[in-house]
């Protein structure tokens, strides 16, 4: 029983599509908004229930805005009524309002972090604790190259896109004992958000290439949590955030900052720390 945010296009649709062509039921949610998150069409996610209920498929639309908290609640409902249970949450929903940092406005930057970031916490919470309960879930969100290693003029979605990272790690250490497991995609596919910025690339970047990473993270096969997948054209790659041993001073001076940049700099002794309490090991290494 699967929930899948801004399903009625792009990426979205086709984690709803190839969800439940291996047997999950699906909540399609759509606002069917624009690019930038203006106007509403109960279309899209309709259609796409259409699309999959016609092959035989289970899927019911809905239409509610991940960006409130009634909106999250009333999406988990929606699952929790036509299913009666909820495995696997695709925090997907995502709307773009690009402008160089020195002109962003507040109607630039509240709805871009309420859609990516608070969005996927309204969906994800009321649904948390229906997983806890029956020490199940699989919850998949959605960051972006923009956010991992940043875009110009892309702060807002960036930041947003950054915070899903966070939300990941955390939500990973927090469910894992309760096979509640939660990953983080950063896709790369043409859809209409993208396909004026891909270039020539676009024609090897379909949506079809990156869902099968979903569907995989989304299953009861998937044991891996709190790791971010890059996803594009049917490469796959685990990015990391690492750190490595660093330079070491009992009595650190900004003079010493400066000149001994490059073993700050260096790549020596890189290690990707499971949780913040590891990063600490890396002075105890370090520190004579
Ligand atoms: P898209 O524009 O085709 O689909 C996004 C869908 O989200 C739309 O159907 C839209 O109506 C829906 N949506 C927007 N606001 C919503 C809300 N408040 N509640 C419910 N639904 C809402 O875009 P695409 O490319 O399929 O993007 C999907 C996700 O992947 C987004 O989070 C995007 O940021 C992310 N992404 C996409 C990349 C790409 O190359 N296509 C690259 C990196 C990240």
């Amino acid at each position: 029983m699967a929930i899948v945010t801004g399903a009625g296009q792009g990426l979205g649709r086709e984690h709803a599509l190839q969800l439940a062509a291996r047997g999950a039921r699906v909540v399609v949610n759509d606002v069917g908004g624009s690019v930038d998150g203006t106007g509403a069409d109960a279309g899209p996610a309709q259609q796409v229930a259409d699309e999959i209920n016609t092959v035989g498929g289970e899927a019911v639309a809905n239409t509610d805005s991940v960006a409130s908290q009634a909106g999250g609640e009333a999406i988990v409902r929606t699952a929790l009524d036509a299913f009666g249970r909820l495995d696997i949450v695709v925090n997907n929903a995502g709307i773009l309002r690009d402008k160089s940092f020195h002109n962003l406005t507040p109607d630039l930057l509240d709805p871009v972090m309420q859609v990516h970031l608070f969005g996927a916490f309204w969906v994800t919470l009321p649904a948390w604790k229906v997983m806890r309960e029956q020490s199940y879930g699989r919850i998949i969100n959605t960051t972006s190259a923009a956010g991992l290693f940043g875009n110009f003029g892309q702060t807002n979605y960036g930041a947003a896109k950054m915070g899903l990272v966070g939300l990941t790690k955390a939500l990973a250490q927090e469910g894992r004992r309760r096979n509640v497991l939660a990953n983080v995609i950063a896709p790369g596919a043409r859809t209409r958000m993208t396909k004026e910025l891909l270039g020539p690339l676009a024609d090897s970047l379909d949506p079809e290439a990156v869902t099968p990473v979903v569907v995989y993270l989304a299953s009861d096969q998937c044991d891996v949590t709190g790791q971010i997948l890059s996803v594009a054209g049917g490469r796959v790659s685990r990015v990391v955030v690492a750190e490595p041993l660093g330079y070491f001073s009992d009595n650190l001076t900004p003079e010493q900052v400066r000149d001994n940049w490059e073993s700050i700099a260096s790549l020596e002794g890189l290690i990707v720390p499971e949780n913040a309490n590891e990063e600490i090991g890396l002075l105890l290494k370090v520190a004579r």
